[in-house]
């Protein structure tokens, strides 16, 4: 790594950044200082997440580096996603490989994340069955698979190109035993071994209503697949199918783990209540008291006939 302070670029450079980069609110740690230090450290060929570039001191760059350092800030205030041009992102302490192959894992997406592992930790299970499905980077299964060791966890997202990401990040991570496998939501475990054995499934869904999406700003528009996001007219509509289906591959006491939209939390909540399949429900709020992740028990007394017909 370089060493000697270039700062009278990296000033000028920072306040270019300051008066024109728009930091979305789903990115809330991407300041134009870190995000300079990023680019700065990826055109001198270092790929560093944002944990990783705050530390990182920029040093002097030859001609060729300064060109592709003048790039990357355009790419950047033109709405490419930080995330895209370094190929990294952090997600619950770990850093990840991150392409437009599938979803860049949100900060908001920990507190899915975090929810599972404590209530792994709460089901005191050895060796957990863990599933998580519209998996994208595989940032939740990984996080999941990385905070508890003995858990055993696949994942599968529709998208084949997500899954390829999701598998690399796998070995990235020193977790290469998580399964990742490609199909609609659950299908790809309708088989004897998952049925009314998973001990915890997670989800964060596409929630977000279809004409909302068209609205979206074009750093994410433009730059992250629509089958990440498009929830249907009302954005519920992969919601329901996942609490419709999730029972059948829940064991008794196990739990059902979504992330869910703002403003989607007491209806969900409500249809999770009213239906036989689940026993409790329980919300968790983000700091603007939000609900944001919704967890739903297995009840032990029904079985899975009921869940099939809805579907
Ligand atoms: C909101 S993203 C979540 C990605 C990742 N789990 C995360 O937290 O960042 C939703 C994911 O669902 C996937 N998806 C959409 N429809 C699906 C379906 N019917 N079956 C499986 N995956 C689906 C998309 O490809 C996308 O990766």
């Amino acid at each position: 790594m370089n060493s000697s302070p270039v700062t009278a670029s990296f000033d000028n450079l920072l306040q270019q950044l300051r008066e024109h980069l728009v930091v979305g609110e789903d990115k809330p740690d991407e300041n134009p200082d870190v995000t300079l230090r990023c680019l700065w450290a990826l055109a001198a060929g270092q790929s560093l997440a944002v944990s990783q570039a705050a530390a990182f001191v920029p040093g002097r760059l030859d001609p060729a580096a300064q060109t592709r350092l003048l790039g990357l800030v355009e790419q950047r205030l033109q709405g490419a996603p930080l995330a895209h041009l370094t190929g990294r992102q952090d997600f619950m302490g770990r850093v990840l490989l991150a392409s437009p192959a599938a979803l860049v894992p949100r900060r908001e997406t920990e507190q899915l994340g975090y929810a599972a592992v404590e209530r792994l930790r709460t089901l005191g299970v050895a060796r957990p069955l863990v599933v998580d499905i519209c998996t994208g980077a595989g940032n939740v299964a990984l996080g999941i698979a990385c905070h508890v060791p003995d858990a055993r966890v696949f994942a599968a997202d529709l998208s084949p190109e997500a899954v390829e990401l999701a598998g690399r990040n796998a070995t990235f991570v020193g977790r290469p035993d998580v399964g990742f496998r490609c199909g609609d939501l659950l299908a790809p475990f309708d088989e004897p071994a998952f049925h009314g054995t998973v001990d915890v499934l997670t989800c964060n869904p596409p929630y977000i209503s279809s004409a909302r999406v068209e609205g979206m700003p074009l750093e994410i528009s433009g730059h992250e697949p629509r089958l990440a996001f498009d929830g249907g007219p009302f954005g519920v509509k992969i919601i329901r199918r996942v609490t419709a289906e999730a029972p059948r591959f829940l064991r008794p006491g196990g739990w059902l783990l979504m992330e869910i939209g703002a403003g989607q939390g007491d209806g969900v909540a409500r249809s999770l209540a009213r239906d036989p399949h689940y026993d409790t429900v329980e919300t968790h709020q983000n700091t603007a008291g939000q609900i944001r992740v919704i967890e739903a028990r297995r009840s032990s007394d029904t079985g899975s006939e009921h869940a099939t017909d809805q579907q």
